[in-house]
């Protein structure tokens, strides 16, 4: 039994994640860490949302409420989601938790102490009107290169020329649209990154050749590019404020720190909210998870997951700053890095509400459609799309046709010429030695992949199980069996039914809710087998004769093609 921790890159506060979102963190941690816990092992996943920042603080202010307010709100929103998805988080925090405040204070002191922090004055544009400094996304004008008039401070969208907010030609502020704007002098903390380049590279030397390649490439790339010093506080109400015993001018002007620089410390933090929360009586050692965490006889393995855009602050700024600080917090040693999942090829976008969110999604079916479609789908090797098409003909051919109906079949067709008892029948004979070989040959392939978590290759094993029971009922045909030899027919369907626990157990991480009904349909004296062994497999003899079962109401229904058309109706289909 090993420990394992895993975290999702958090969701940013501003609003409902669309299924691109969930596809590329919280889902697949959510799988891996419950085929961990299932094998036995001691698994902590940590989320949170990731609250501060200035997009929080606009979406407070369009809906009229105090940022703080905002965020409980949204974040608790988000749960909502998460839980109908059922994300098993062990906690899922908040950036803007205490904790996070505390850790991240400390963290900023010790890199100063180190000499990884200094106080540089930069020059940054000044809004009187907006009564802030803008952020160079927040200054808007015309571009001087191809004279877009929608340039943003920090890239033209139209010619995609990195500008600096004062080559804008009549720059206005993007918050009020006020054009009265200033260039002020400000002091902020520069993280000197430039300083940890070399650490950091030795290090992803050492862990990063197990990494899959997106990760590994994406974080070669940025180190040989050089790591710049970087400006980490800004001028903004809501963050973690400058500490006032280091820094004391600072944070009298109410500087706090950058999102991107609390916002990874939160997985620590979070661990803590986690144990600040126990009940009654449990003690929870969150810093066993993350200090000192590489030693003892106990080690912890830590694999992050995100999407490909994150992976640069996973494997190279957060690492400066965890090597900058000369304590020994626990270092990523998987990140699972994903390209992105498409709409109709198109990018799916929030801001311009295209494409499928989590909440809607939820909507219209429950959540196991979902995750196995997303998973059997993830973008690994390469960018995936999302089709309503697609989507429906893989619920309906895998889930439909390939599970659910074996399982209906099989429980149906046994009760009504058996009764509500697993019926015994003859001796397993050839055919089922056959099956017990592929099953456990299937499962050992199902297992290898989901540890090297690849998981479209994980939900083709998984689906592969399935198929194997479906041949395994046509080639014995227990509905004809019967007219000749009950003992044979009654041996298929008592077989049929141990791989029904089977699949019960084995598709637990991806479609848990499914996984529960298949379970629960057999009352055994001892269900305690978190999970398969090869010789379970291979003998298929989980559920005995005699066991009582019932017959679950149909696990999936099929999407018709009027609700297909419906869905590209509703949310615009390829075009
Ligand atoms: N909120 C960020 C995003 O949505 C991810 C933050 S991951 C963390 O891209 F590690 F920084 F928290
Ligand atoms: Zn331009």
């Amino acid at each position: 039994m090993a420990r394992h921790l895993v975290t999702s890159a958090l969701p940013y506060i501003n609003g409902i994640k669309h299924l691109g979102n969930m596809v590329g963190s919280m889902l697949p941690a959510d799988v891996y860490s419950r085929y961990l816990r299932q094998r036995g092992h001691d698994v902590l996943y940590i989320c949170a949302t990731d609250e501060h920042g200035t997009p929080a603080e606009l979406a407070a202010k369009e809906q009229g409420l105090p940022v703080n307010e905002f965020c409980a709100q949204a974040h608790e929103a988000q749960k909502v989601v998460y839980d109908g998805f059922e994300l098993a988080f062990d906690y899922f925090g908040r950036s803007s938790s205490t904790q996070n405040v505390e850790i991240t204070q400390h963290f900023a002191r010790q890199l100063n102490e180190n000499g990884f922090i200094e106080e540089r004055a930069i020059h940054q544009v000044y809004s009187p009107a907006d009564g802030r400094f803008l952020p160079d996304r927040y200054v808007e004008g015309i571009c001087p290169h191809c004279g877009y008039d929608k340039a943003r401070g920090d890239q033209c969208e139209n010619c995609t020329r990195v500008l600096d907010p004062t080559d804008l030609i009549d720059p206005r502020s993007a918050i009020s649209g006020s054009t009265s704007l200033e260039v002020r002098e400000t002091k902020h903390l520069f993280l000197l990154q430039s300083k940890l380049q070399g650490e950091v590279e030795a290090w992803v030397d050492k862990v990063g050749g197990e990494w899959p390649q997106l990760s590994s490439s994406i974080a070669r790339k940025w180190l040989t590019e050089g790591l710049h010093d970087r400006a980490i506080t800004r001028d903004l109400d809501w963050g973690v404020p400058v500490p006032a015993d280091t820094w004391p001018g600072l944070s009298a002007d109410g500087k706090v720190f950058y999102v991107w620089f609390d916002a990874p410390i939160e997985y620590i933090a979070g661990t803590k909210e986690w144990a600040d929360a126990a009940p009654e009586g449990e003690h929870r050692d969150w810093k066993s998870w993350w200090y000192e965490a590489d030693s003892g006889d106990n080690p912890v393995r830590y694999t992050e997951f995100m999407a490909k855009d994150n992976v640069p602050f996973h494997t190279v700024m957060f690492p400066a700053i965890e090597l900058g600080v000369r304590e020994p917090w626990k270092k990523v040693d998987y990140v699972k890095g994903f390209n992105w999942l498409t709409y109709y090829g198109g990018k799916f976008s929030t801001s311009q509400k295209r494409g499928v969110f989590t909440d809607q999604a939820l909507d219209i079916l429950p959540a196991d459609y979902w995750r196995y479609f997303l998973i059997a789908n993830a973008p690994e090797s390469d960018d995936s799309s999302f089709t309503w098409e697609h989507f429906a003909a893989t619920v309906n051919k895998d889930l439909a046709d390939t599970l659910g109906n074996f399982v209906n079949r099989v429980l149906s067709f046994s009760r009504k010429r058996f009764g509500d008892k697993v019926p015994a029948g003859g001796a397993a004979g050839e055919v089922e030695a056959k099956l017990g070989e592929e099953i456990a040959r299937l499962l050992a392939e199902y297992e290898a992949q989901m540890e090297v978590l690849q998981f479209r290759k994980t939900a083709a094993a998984l689906r592969a199980l399935w198929s194997a029971g479906n041949s395994y009922l046509e080639e014995k045909a227990p509905w004809l069996e019967i007219k000749t030899d009950q003992d044979g027919a009654a041996l298929t369907l008592r077989t049929a039914m141990n791989l029904i626990h089977l699949y019960a157990v084995v598709s637990e991480p991806l479609i848990p809710a499914s996984a529960k009904a298949m379970r629960s349909a057999f009352v055994l004296d001892r269900d305690t087998a978190t999970w398969v062994t090869t010789e379970q497999a291979r003998a298929l003899h989980t559920v005995p004769a005699g066991a009582a079962f019932t017959v679950p109401s149909v696990l999936f229904a099929k999407i018709s093609d009027e609700e297909l058309e419906t869905y590209r109706a509703r949310f615009g289909g390829g075009s």
